[in-house]
């Protein structure tokens, strides 16, 4: 197990430099075996869950070579072969396989999805249109076996805007036969930017990024060279950071219009926040006021970001609001802030946050990726030295987070433990 032990309450001054976006390089690599050619990524975070993914790739056959943050994938050789489970648990993203191997070879087997423990997580959406484009699903013991005559593109309209399940729909829907229509569809721009890429490959997608996407099948996809989008979850978690303890703490590369729902929350509270094109300054506000929050998909506020937003409500005079409508099990961070000063009553899918209250240091432990990033804020904020055990979750997702806080002034390291 990874422990990560901070001293806190330092002024942290300096750049970040934000990375590519976990949840589009998760789906990104995925899609890429659609093509028959090599594709080359570049911005690609080095996080373990891509690590993850390189080893399903290997898994497949596919020829992979990594450097920093490019990564080039050659499906030219690859097999369809059964992903092992203890590689398909490790993360949700994984069933992005079993829609690209679906559309390549009408048939795959594959285990139930991992993931962070947040909530029930079910597939029951992808499954939906992966059946009523044909094909035919069998279930015995998390082990899905799927397989059709053939693709064929339809109507479909998802139960609620899923990320996962649009995904699989465009990129089941890329070498179908006619045209799918899939609606009240996610509209992160992680989808836009699949789809961005698999246009270059040669697909044919509209309306990405917006509720109906349509996708026109087409005979087969080419490699191309893709830029991932930067990641506007670590940019809202380092933003925050900065609005707690920065000292005109610059993040760069950034696009303000995907973390707009963040900083306008922000701006409510009294933060003292510069937005520029590609870049935001925060610095630390000693007057935050307290807000309301409710988490939505896109361009709603990002249930990613409610955990990390918590910390900064603790940290702002006065009752604040914030109602988890994506996720039923999203407050895992909760006892551990107040453990360490927080006072904060979660009553369901609703947590009320009494500021401000001072954090003091203490041991606790990340549940989840955005759990252990809400911690890890708290710790940088509090007097005295928290140690996060879990850590590992936290490497899920946010790239060289040793040396991007190092960087600014932040007295942090890892260790196993
Ligand atoms: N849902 C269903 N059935 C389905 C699919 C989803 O009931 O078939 C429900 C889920 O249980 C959840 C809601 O619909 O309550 C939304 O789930 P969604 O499918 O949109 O989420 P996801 O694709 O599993 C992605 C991100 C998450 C992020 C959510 C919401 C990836 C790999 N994961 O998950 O990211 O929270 O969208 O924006 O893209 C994270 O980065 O920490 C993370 C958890």
């Amino acid at each position: 197990m990874k422990v990560l032990e901070i001293e806190g309450n330092k002024p942290l001054s300096g750049t970040i430099n934000i990375g590519g976006a976990k949840n589009s390089a998760v789906a990104l690599i995925p899609a890429c075996i659609l093509g028959n050619n090599l594709t080359t990524l570049t911005n690609v975070p080095d996080i373990t869950d891509i690590n993850v993914l390189e080893e399903i790739l290997n898994y497949l056959g596919v020829k992979v070579s990594r450097a920093s943050q490019s990564i080039i994938i050659d499906p030219r050789e690859m097999k369809n072969n059964l992903i092992p489970d203890d590689l398909s648990c490790k993360l949700r993203a994984s069933y992005y396989f079993m829609a690209s191997l679906l559309a390549k070879y009408k048939k795959v087997e594959m285990y139930f999805p991992g993931g962070c423990q947040i909530g029930s997580r079910p597939i029951d959406q992808t499954l939906k249109i992966f059946r009523k484009m044909g094909a035919t699903v069998k279930e015995e013991d998390c082990l899905f076996r799927i397989s059709a005559k053939k693709l064929v593109g339809c109507d479909v309209t998802l139960d609620m805007p899923s990320v996962g399940a649009t995904v699989n729909g465009i990129i089941a829907a890329t070498l179908c036969e006619g045209v799918m229509t899939i609606r009240n569809a996610a509209r992160e721009p992680e989808i836009e930017d699949v789809a961005d890429m698999l246009n270059k490959m040669g697909a044919k997608i509209e309306g990405a990024g917006t509720s109906t996407v349509k996708i026109t099948g087409v005979k087969e996809l080419d490699g191309c060279f893709h830029s991932v989008i930067p990641d506007r979850i670590e940019a809202g978690t380092y933003i925050i950071l900065g609005c707690l303890t920065g000292d005109y703490l610059h993040i760069n590369n950034v696009n303000p219009e995907h973390i707009k729902n963040l900083t306008d929350k922000l701006i409510e509270c009294g933060a003292d926040i510069v937005i520029n094109e590609d870049n935001v300054i925060a610095n630390i506000s000693n007057n935050l006021t307290s807000t309301n929050i409710e988490t939505k998909g896109y361009p709603g506020f990002a249930t990613d970001l409610q955990q990390p937003f918590v910390t900064l409500l603790t940290q702002a005079t006065g009752k604040s609001e914030v109602e988890e409508t994506i996720y039923e099990n999203r407050y895992m961070n909760v006892p551990y802030l107040n453990k360490m000063g927080a006072n904060i009553d979660v009553n369901k899918r609703h947590a009320t946050v009494l500021g401000k209250t001072d954090l003091t240091g203490c041991e606790v432990e990340a549940t989840d990726l955005r759990a252990g990033a809400s911690l890890l804020l708290a710790g940088l904020k509090a007097k005295g030295t928290t140690k996060i055990y879990h850590a590992d979750y936290i490497l899920r997702g946010y790239e060289d987070i040793i040396e991007k806080l190092t960087n600014i002034g932040a007295k942090i390291s890892i260790y196993e433990e």
